[in-house]
């Protein structure tokens, strides 16, 4: 299938004046370090000429430099790039860029080969997108030691949550190793990815076998691609292997005969692929196998496969999705909200050092607003990774646009008020300090995200949902960079520097998730979507169901009490969180229905009630979907036809799906609440 190359496709020009072309692309490297033969670095220099000659046209190939060679340049007004490799004991990836003016060297130095491709990526879109030749100058250090895209995909080449077409990793049992793999993984290595899972975390039928033999051929083959890209892969785990594969009785994770199945297994695999990243679990959640069956904790099961592939320096990445998908919705009492924290507090300081805990950025499940997970809060002596869903599960699917680093940087900058091991306040305390290791010196940490990728031609079915790939990788190696300084960099590289795309995109990226927050969820309600596929409006889709997802509307009010009366999950938060949120003077109107049930009378900080604002939302929301979808047909001449068609084609759904939202949720609590909308609309 034909594919396209994102915002890495060639047709953005150099944007600095001053550099009419490239002369020649050099490798230099500290006399003891020689390494011009190492694949990574390779790459970086291919990237090189690539651009040199989509911006250029020349036709260069990389030449060989001593330490001691001195670079001289024509004085033609050409550039000339230099890849340096250091022998200093910078972290892995980072790199600077020095642009010399007079002489017009641009020389990229790192102390790691990842950082030399990194800085070569780097340099590349600050060509297509700086303003001026000393705008290239720059040092960079990747935040997060672990920057991890999550592919949920099948082995029969569905995609679990996929909205992009299905996988180019797998089909009919097989895996997949052709141009577009290095085509992906050149794709993701350009914002940093390091670490790749290829396989859904609910690991069934063929996908058992990744580990063993029958795949290994593919596997050698995929890892080799990828190590190019300074990638490591990994593979999704099943709990229940040694019973599937080898045939035993059981899985218990203390059992010798269980854990000799393993070791043999994992032992054959790392022998083979030793490059292998290693496993993402997810057991005894929503079905899947885990510990819990053989009365044993989810620490046995991790540290078990941990102890057998630490030799390896391989990595246990186990998930805290884990709560009581059989709930009662009469019983008011048990909340999946609270499930991770209870899950896993108890267990904290008993992983290995190569096990990491992988939480969702929430306590329930990538709605459009959910507060942090208090976990981030309480874990003082585990690993932990983040876990982001660019995959567009409830936040309109792909065919709605919602551009979602805003929303990942609210969270990444959310102060968790976590205390040291005596007690004592800690300074680096926000979630992205926790999650880069900031707060207790750990190195197995980062962040991770489902991704929204498939094998649509655009790789991300709505064009616009690349931003949201784009910029994950982009913040995960950069926090501090700003959600609009990330919209501008992907909007300049995908279209062009033209200043009318510029301001309309960036209205459309920056309206997308408040908008589509306004028609669906406001005030923190979730989930009133059509059970299953998660699409379009259903206020009462879970409302009876076991999944543990409720708004508990009734004839005067609405949310769900997590309050001291209600749940008791706002109790697992630190202070001052706790209290914000439990008093209703304090809690943010945006999590008021998350945290507490409450009239439809209720006023807002803003002085509206309850049912008005639900009303004004989802009116407000729905409009917006149309100005967004004008503002996109006002671009028509600047873009190119297939792209212009394919985004209109997805705003006519939104803008259709908006008004059914609204006029689903309008109606249901002009129904239930029997109070009428004062604007008088029906
Ligand atoms: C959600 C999603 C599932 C997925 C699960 C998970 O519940 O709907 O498809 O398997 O998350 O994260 O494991």
């Amino acid at each position: 299938m034909e594919y396209e190359a994102a915002w890495l496709d060639g047709r953005v020009p150099c944007a600095i004046p001053d550099i009419r072309g490239i002369d020649d692309i050099y490798l230099m490297s500290d006399a003891d370090r020689v390494r011009s033969d190492n694949v990574i670095i390779d790459t970086a220099a291919r990237e090189l000429c690539v651009a040199a000659h989509e911006m250029f046209g020349s036709d260069l190939s990389p030449k060989q430099l001593l330490s001691t060679d001195t670079l001289y340049t024509k004085s033609n007004g050409n550039a000339n790039i230099a890849l340096k490799l250091t022998a200093g004991d910078e972290p892995a990836g980072a790199f600077s860029i020095i642009a010399e003016e007079g002489s017009k060297i641009i020389t990229v130095t790192s102390s790691s080969p990842e950082g030399l491709l990194y800085g070569a990526f780097r340099l590349i879109f600050l060509l297509r997108t700086a303003d001026e030749f000393k705008d290239l100058n720059c040092s960079e250090t990747p935040a997060s030691p672990l920057r991890m895209l999550n592919h949920w995909d099948n082995l029969d080449g569905s995609i679990e949550r996929g909205y992009s077409g299905n996988s180019f990793f797998f089909e009919n049992d097989k895996v997949i190793v052709d141009d577009r793999t290095e085509a992906y993984a050149r794709l993701v290595a350009s914002v940093g990815i390091n670490a790749v899972v290829i396989n859904n975390v609910n690991v069934r039928a063929a996908a058992t076998k990744l580990i063993s033999a029958v795949y290994r051929k593919e596997i050698k083959a995929l890892v080799n691609i990828f190590k190019k890209y300074g990638i490591r892969l990994f593979l999704s785990l099943n709990f229940a292997a040694p019973m599937e594969l080898g045939g035993l009785d059981g899985s218990d994770p203390c059992d010798e005969k269980v854990r000799a199945w393993w070791k043999t297994a994992l032992d054959e695999l790392f022998t083979d692929v030793p490059e292998l990243g290693g496993f993402l679990i997810k057991a005894d959640s929503e079905g899947r196998p885990g510990p819990f069956t053989y009365g044993r904790t989810h620490a046995d099961g991790a540290n078990m496969l941990a102890d057998i592939i630490a030799p390896y320096g391989g990595l246990v990445i186990w998930r805290c999705f884990v709560y009581n998908c059989k709930q009662d919705w009469r019983d008011t009492v048990t909340d999946r909200a609270k499930a991770q924290y209870d899950n896993f507090m108890p267990l904290d300081g008993e992983f290995r050092d190569n096990v990491i805990l992988q939480i969702k950025n929430g306590p329930m499940d990538f709605q459009v607003r959910e507060p942090v997970s208090p976990l981030f809060g309480g874990l003082k002596k585990t690993n932990e990774i983040i876990e982001f869903q660019i995959a567009q599960e409830y936040t309109g699917q792909q065919k709605h646009v919602c551009y979602l680093i805003p929303e990942f940087k609210e969270i990444l900058e959310f102060k968790t008020y976590i205390r040291d091991t005596k007690g004592d306040p800690v300074e680096a305390d926000t979630v992205c300090d926790v999650v880069t290791g900031r707060t207790f010196g750990t190195a197995n940490c980062g962040m991770a995200a489902v991704s929204n990728t498939g094998n649509d031609a655009n790789w991300t079915g709505h064009d616009l949902a690349a931003a949201n790939l784009y910029g994950f990788g982009r913040l995960a190696f950069d926090p501090s960079l700003t959600a609009e300084e990330i919209a501008n960099e992907w909007t300049a590289l995908t279209f062009g520097k033209d200043e009318v795309i510029f301001q309309l995109i960036s209205y459309i990226l920056n309206t997308s998730r408040p908008a589509y927050e306004k028609y669906t969820a406001p005030l923190g309600v979730g989930w009133m979507v059509n059970p299953c596929h998660h699409y379009g409006p259903n206020v009462d889709g879970y409302e009876f169901s076991e999944w543990g997802t409720y708004h508990r509307s009734d004839a005067e009010g609405m949310g769900v009490e997590r309050g001291a009366k209600g749940t008791g999950y706002i109790a697992q938060y630190n202070e001052p969180n706790a209290s914000l949120y439990e008093n209703l003077e304090t809690c943010p109107d945006e999590l008021l229905l998350f945290m507490h049930h409450v009239p439809y009378t209720y006023r807002l900080h803003s002085g509206k009630t309850v049912i008005q604002h639900i009303y004004d939302s989802h009116y407000e929301g729905a409009e917006e979907a149309v100005r967004m979808r004008s503002a996109w047909c006002s671009l028509k001449d600047k873009l190119d036809k297939k792209r212009y068609e394919r985004v209109l084609e997805r705003f006519d759904e939104q803008v259709r799906s908006a008004a059914e939202w609204r006029d689903a949720i309008c109606t249901y609590y002009r129904q239930k609440s029997g109070i009428a909308d004062e604007k008088g609309r029906i």
